[in-house]
């Protein structure tokens, strides 16, 4: 096999349970190095969980998750941004007190409080200067100084990319990307992330609401419902699958 057809992320029989309740259920997914790959599902799927299971915030109940080769299930967080999988959170976690460059420079060094510390103080010229890359990129460079907690909504989101690329990670985890964000905002975050993927082989999964994002940017899309995969495959196919519809009938459709 190529490094085009191996995958770089493999979830095998995924099953987590919170008490009585079985969130996921014998998951099992690949995705392929340097695509686009998106997790739908209506709200409660198993998608959010899914996801915190590979970046490693929560354990799973069973089941198997290898990255690039590694079985990779018993991971700390910490252990995953180290291996170049980065995240961005479905409800911000941004430092809301520290500026916009300030934020991108702590994603270059994820290496914890004590290196944090003594970058704010003397931040190294090429870790700025690929901060100040990544901010032009998202759109984001005329507010350097600008308090990361005063921005909008849509530049918070922005923010957390760039933050998020600042590890320059293999494997880019987005959960709800463009929740919340205007068509414009939606269509910069579209462009963005097939460069990524097309340009520089960065792979991305992501978790995601608005179809008119996941079926323009995605090379595959995996179905969840109640914690089960329903149906996988090109969005041509996902968008006249009838499970799909179905799963989705009185939540919102397809096209919304
Ligand atoms: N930490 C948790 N404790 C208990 N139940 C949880 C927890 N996280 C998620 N759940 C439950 O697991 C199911 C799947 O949730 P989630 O993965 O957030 O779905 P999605 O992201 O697809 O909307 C839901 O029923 C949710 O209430
Ligand atoms: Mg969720």
């Amino acid at each position: 096999m190529n490094d085009q057809t191996q995958a770089l992320l493999s979830i095998d029989g995924l099953t987590v349970r919170f008490g009585g309740l079985t969130a996921v259920d014998d998951l099992s997914f690949q995705v392929l190095p340097g695509r686009i790959h998106a997790l739908i599902g209506p709200n409660g799927a198993g998608k959010s969980t899914t996801f915190n299971c590979i970046s490693r915030y929560y354990d799973p109940t069973g089941g198997a998750i290898s990255f690039a080769g590694a079985d990779v299930t018993r991971h700390r967080a910490a252990d995953m941004a180290a291996l170049g999988v980065a995240r961005t959170f479905q409800n911000l976690e941004l430092f809301n007190d520290l500026t916009v460059e300030e934020n991108v420079l702590l994603g270059t060094y994820s290496y914890g409080a004590r290196g944090l510390a003594r970058l704010l103080r003397r931040p190294v010229a090429a870790n700025r200067e690929f901060a100040h890359h990544l901010l032009e990129r998202v759109g984001l460079i005329d507010f350097l100084d600008a308090r990361a907690g005063g921005l909008d909504f849509g530049r918070q989101k922005m923010l957390e990319l760039a933050r998020a690329l600042a590890i320059k990670p293999r494997l880019l985890l987005l959960d709800e990307p463009a929740a919340g964000l205007r068509n414009r905002e939606i269509d910069k975050l579209d462009g963005i992330l097939t460069d990524l993927a097309s340009r520089e082989g960065v792979t991305v999964l992501l978790v995601e609401h608005v179809m008119q994002l996941v079926m323009s940017i995605s090379d595959r899309i995996t179905v969840m419902s109640f914690g089960h995969k329903i149906a996988e495959g090109p969005p041509a196919e996902i968008r006249s699958d009838a499970r799909v519809i179905e799963a989705y009938l009185g939540k919102g459709n397809l096209d919304e």
